[in-house]
């Protein structure tokens, strides 16, 4: 049986919030313009890509060295037109074996908080990571590999054209701003990806380990439901 919403914000430790905002209507689609440096024949033929053909291109690509080491790419999983994109930064090993992310405890948690806010992945919510394969031993992505499989993450906001970006850690927030800022500067503010509204927050896995930020986390995923109620 589903645990009920109190119980789930019981287990995080917070308080529940029961007059849930109405979703305002969608807002008309945006189409994200090209990027500065997209010129490349290979981001070119990403971007002109259809779901389906993207998916192809993913489960294939060998652009950078962690193909050699994956189980399986990642693409991503959820309700195609969702007006919820979150964005995390890599598959970890469950991710590797089920090939869908945010499956070990860390998507246990993440799925805690969007059944809290009223949400489950594959409605209205898709979720997706900036690289698509697995970094071998969890260790960070390397520069090199974001600039190699960012151009699929950009793809599929661009075929989703959500309606809120929530960006979970610190690289995805840094790939999709461009920044080199800390999250606890990012957190708290609208920013935008190509006109898209971006909410950074942290990251599920971080949060596993230090428990007084969920708190903090439980705030920015409140904040990114009252932008997306605004809108
Ligand atoms: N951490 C991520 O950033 N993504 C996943 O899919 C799993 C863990």
């Amino acid at each position: 049986m589903r645990p009920s919403r109190a119980a789930i914000l019981a287990e995080m430790g917070l308080a529940p919030i029961w007059k849930l905002r109405a979703r305002a209507a969608p807002a008309a689609a945006q189409e994200a313009p090209p990027r500065a440096g997209s010129g490349d024949a290979r981001e070119a033929g990403i971007r002109a890509m259809q779901w389906p053909e993207l998916k192809h291109e993913v489960a294939r690509c060998t652009a950078c060295g962690l193909h050699k080491t994956r189980t399986q790419t990642v693409f991503g999983v959820g309700d195609e037109r969702a007006e919820w994109l979150l964005v995390g930064e890599a598959p970890g090993a469950e991710e590797d074996r089920l090939g869908e992310p945010f499956v070990g405890q860390a998507g246990k948690l993440l799925d805690n908080m969007l059944a809290a806010l009223g949400l489950e992945r594959g409605k209205n919510v898709y979720i997706a990571n900036v690289l698509k394969c697995r970094p071998p031993g969890n260790r960070n992505p390397e520069p090199e590999e974001v600039a190699r499989c960012s151009p699929f993450l950009v793809r599929q906001i661009e075929l989703l054209q959500p309606k809120l970006i929530v960006a979970m850690g610190r690289f995805a927030a840094q790939t999709l701003l461009s920044s080199d800022a800390s999250i606890a500067s990012l957190r708290g503010r609208v920013h935008r990806y190509h006109g898209v509204p971006l909410v950074v927050t942290y990251h599920p896995a971080y949060l596993l380990r230090n428990l007084p930020d969920k708190a903090k986390a439980w705030a920015d995923l409140l904040f990114a439901r009252r932008t997306v109620a605004g809108l």
